[in-house]
């Protein structure tokens, strides 16, 4: 099978992104255009002035990707574009011009699930590092070499917008997945942004929090997480089996009682307004604006969200029977997490893999190597395929 070049295009929620992958294993480009300084004031992603910014990003970050792979319009060999879940306006604007581009280029377009994404992601660097056999290799020749990967794979997608556990695996060229757990309300890069911003600590929390925590006492307040015993009435009929839900909504108010209680409204207040006044505040301006007791608040419920976490995702790899993690999402990111996981997972002779930080996060490098795949099997989208903001992964 000759390289495919595939240009991955990326707009579910405030990163513009483009990247060329070849065949699923190599990045020749990766360009991410935040828009995270014009959503800060706001404190968090506005729908429509995400799909504002993708409407003026695009052009140049795809431009940008192409050039950078030495690659053009023309040389590409397909097109891959995020179909959801996501924010719909966002969506729309990478799918209308990946669309308008497949058309004019007469190239084929390949619709990918977000989540699919970030579970490529670890498969795009292990292969990129030499692990894992590629999708092109002969399924014999895979079966030998892909010593590291036993099916299924347990996969954790933690982001800002998922907390999911899927149990996934290769048959052939495609991939199946299914979910065994989500959250049954906020995110986890929910929870780290809510709590951020309840402190007056600003958008997004989750890096903020991830620094901060290493100079607090992660003992110093205690947060219990929901155990969920109960099913999850919205659950559909077509998922069996054993769930691992995830809540995160409890800890935040749990947070926010803590403020009450120790009457820390008004130190909160100055610190918004002292970083506010800070045109990119370095960790330096957030330690001065931080008392120790709310550097041990915060280390408190980084240590209690990364219990969670972690817990849940061990406890279903062991129900499940399954010896490779994948950690993958912004969440991913963070390093007490990171460090957690892999200790946990030894402990248990599990084998767990995370992207690189930059591609943790979102990216289109991740959707042009979750489309090889369907690029091989032929499969590629009709033209009248619309954005699905609440897209499952199936
Ligand atoms: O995957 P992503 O870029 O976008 C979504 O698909 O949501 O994830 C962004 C989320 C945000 O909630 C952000 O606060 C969180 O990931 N995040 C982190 C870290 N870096 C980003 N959370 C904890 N620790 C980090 N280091
Ligand atoms: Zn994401």
């Amino acid at each position: 099978m000759p390289d495919a070049y595939i240009l991955g295009i990326e707009s579910s929620c405030d990163e513009t992104a483009a990247a060329v992958v070849r065949s699923g294993e190599k990045i020749v480009s990766n360009v991410v255009f935040s828009q995270i300084a014009a959503h800060q004031p706001y404190g968090g992603v506005v729908p429509e002035l995400a799909s504002r910014e993708h409407l003026k990003a695009i052009v140049p970050v795809v431009r940008k990707a192409l050039a950078d792979a030495g690659q053009t319009y023309r040389s590409i060999d397909a097109l891959a574009v995020t179909q959801g879940p996501g924010l719909a306006g966002a969506l729309m604007v990478g799918i209308s011009y990946a669309k308008a581009l497949a058309f004019a280029l007469d190239k084929p377009l390949i619709a990918v699930n977000h989540l699919e994404g970030h579970i490529h992601s670890v498969l795009l660097e292990e292969r990129q590092k030499g692990g894992f056999a590629s999708s092109n290799t002969l399924s014999s020749d895979r079966a030998s070499s892909n010593h590291d990967l036993h099916f299924p794979v347990l996969a954790l997608v933690v982001s800002g917008g998922h907390t999911h556990l899927y149990l996934a695996e290769q048959q052939g060229e495609t991939w199946f997945y299914r979910n065994i757990g989500h959250t049954r309300d906020d995110a986890a890069g929910e929870a780290f942004d809510k709590v951020a911003k309840l402190l007056g600590l600003g958008y997004p929390g989750g890096p903020i929090i991830d620094k901060l925590s290493q100079h607090g006492d992660p003992a110093a307040v205690k947060f219990s997480l929901s155990q969920l015993k109960h099913p999850d009435r919205r659950t559909a009929p077509d998922h069996y089996g054993p769930r691992f839900d995830f809540s995160y909504s409890g800890i935040k108010t749990a947070v926010l009682r803590h403020v009450e209680v120790h009457h820390r409204q008004a130190s909160i207040e100055a610190r918004r307004k002292a970083l506010a006044g800070i045109a990119q505040p370095e960790l330096e301006d957030y330690l001065r604006e931080c008392d120790q007791q709310t550097l041990d608040l915060v280390a408190s419920f980084q240590r209690a969200m990364v219990g969670d976490l972690v817990g849940k995702t061990l406890a279903a790899a062991r129900a499940c029977g399954v010896r490779t993690l994948f950690v993958t999402g912004g969440v991913a990111a963070n390093n007490e997490l990171r460090v957690r996981f892999e200790k946990d997972a030894a402990q248990e002779g599990l084998q767990v893999y995370f992207p690189s930080r930059p591609l943790a996060t979102d990216n289109a490098a991740m959707i042009a190597a979750a489309a090889y795949p369907k690029f091989l099997a032929k499969d590629f989208a009709a033209m009248d395929f619309s954005a699905e903001a609440g897209m499952r992964l199936k």
